[in-house]
């Protein structure tokens, strides 16, 4: 039998492709500087204010991003050395956002904020998971959510500065969300069985697919409070953007078994089996992997 891996396209290259691609990302990578010749001026404090929100959640998802895959890679280093460096040189990748991030948040005149009760209780149980596929998972979901926020307030945005640092972080993360399909898939190979143990766990992954969601799609209303005077996505556009790219990314990649729900997505005016049919042409398709490879050559374009 063939393994349908071996000549995949998108999200279902085999690791050693995902390796190159990230070894040949990662000698260009520090020679991209951001332009902060030019002062951002706000039209009001509160849109100031709505933008260091919008960047410091960037910075704790990079921040986040950062640690899981690096402490993955170590877990995986046993049983897939080509895996694990596919995962540092990712954590690596999102290192760099985060310092890119640091001196844009210098830029315009604020810091890196401690974290709220809700988005620190959040992440303080993110780093206490410890199964891979649950590292995983969690990781792909929110990769989604952040390469769709990003094109959405792309298309918004009018400052240079503010456009060049939204166009590196979507351009990543629209290569980040097919790497970590290839990383679900692998971990899931890995962890699979078929005792009552396996069963269990896949059937808490299930579990926790379903409560991230929901929790995701939730998260806008938050983020409208925070970030709607400098981002000015209205929370009825943002929540049904996060429900339809959730809900596409694992109705396309379905051999991983996460099945959104259609009531959910009924009661969000989305229609499951539309989702499954069309495609996905925004940066969070497998296909933008490949166009995303090589960051010189990708037009980055806002949804
Ligand atoms: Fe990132
Ligand atoms: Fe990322």
């Amino acid at each position: 039998m063939t393994d349908p891996q071996a000549n995949g396209k998108g999200s279902r290259r085999p690791t050693s492709w995902w390796l190159t691609m990230l070894r040949r990302r990662a000698e260009r990578m520090y020679e991209e500087e951001l332009d902060l010749s030019e002062p951002i001026r706000f039209s009001s404090a509160a849109e100031r204010d709505a933008a260091l929100a919008f960047f410091n959640a960037a910075f704790r998802a990079e921040e986040s991003g950062l640690s899981q895959a690096h402490a993955l890679a170590a877990q995986v280093a046993s049983w897939d050395p080509d895996l694990a460096e596919c995962l540092r040189l990712y954590g690596d990748e999102e290192g760099w956002h985060r310092s890119l991030l640091t001196r844009f948040l210098a830029h315009i005149g604020g810091e890196v904020r401690p974290m709220g009760r809700v988005t620190g209780t959040f992440y303080r149980a993110y780093a206490r998971a410890e199964r891979a596929d649950t590292i995983v998972l969690t990781n792909l979901m929110f990769e989604t959510i952040g390469s769709t926020t990003y094109r959405l307030a792309l298309r918004r945005a009018t400052h240079p500065a503010v456009r060049q640092m939204l166009t590196i972080l979507t351009r990543d993360e629209s290569f980040h969300v097919p790497l970590n399909v290839h990383f679900l898939r692998e971990t899931l190979r890995h962890s699979g069985g078929s005792g009552a143990g396996a069963v269990a766990a896949r059937l808490r992954l299930d579990a926790l697919y379903h409560l991230l969601f929901v929790a995701l799609v939730g998260s806008s209303a938050a983020s409208r409070r925070r970030a709607l005077a400098f981002d000015h996505i209205p929370f009825k556009e943002l929540s049904t953007a996060y429900a339809e790219h959730l809900a596409r990314l694992f109705l396309h990649e379905r051999d991983l078994r996460f099945v959104p729900s259609s009531a959910l997505l009924r009661a969000l005016g989305l229609d499951r089996d539309a989702l499954a049919r069309s495609e996905d042409l925004s940066a969070v398709s497998v296909e933008a992997a490949e166009r995303a490879v090589d960051r010189a050559s990708v037009t980055v374009s806002a949804l």
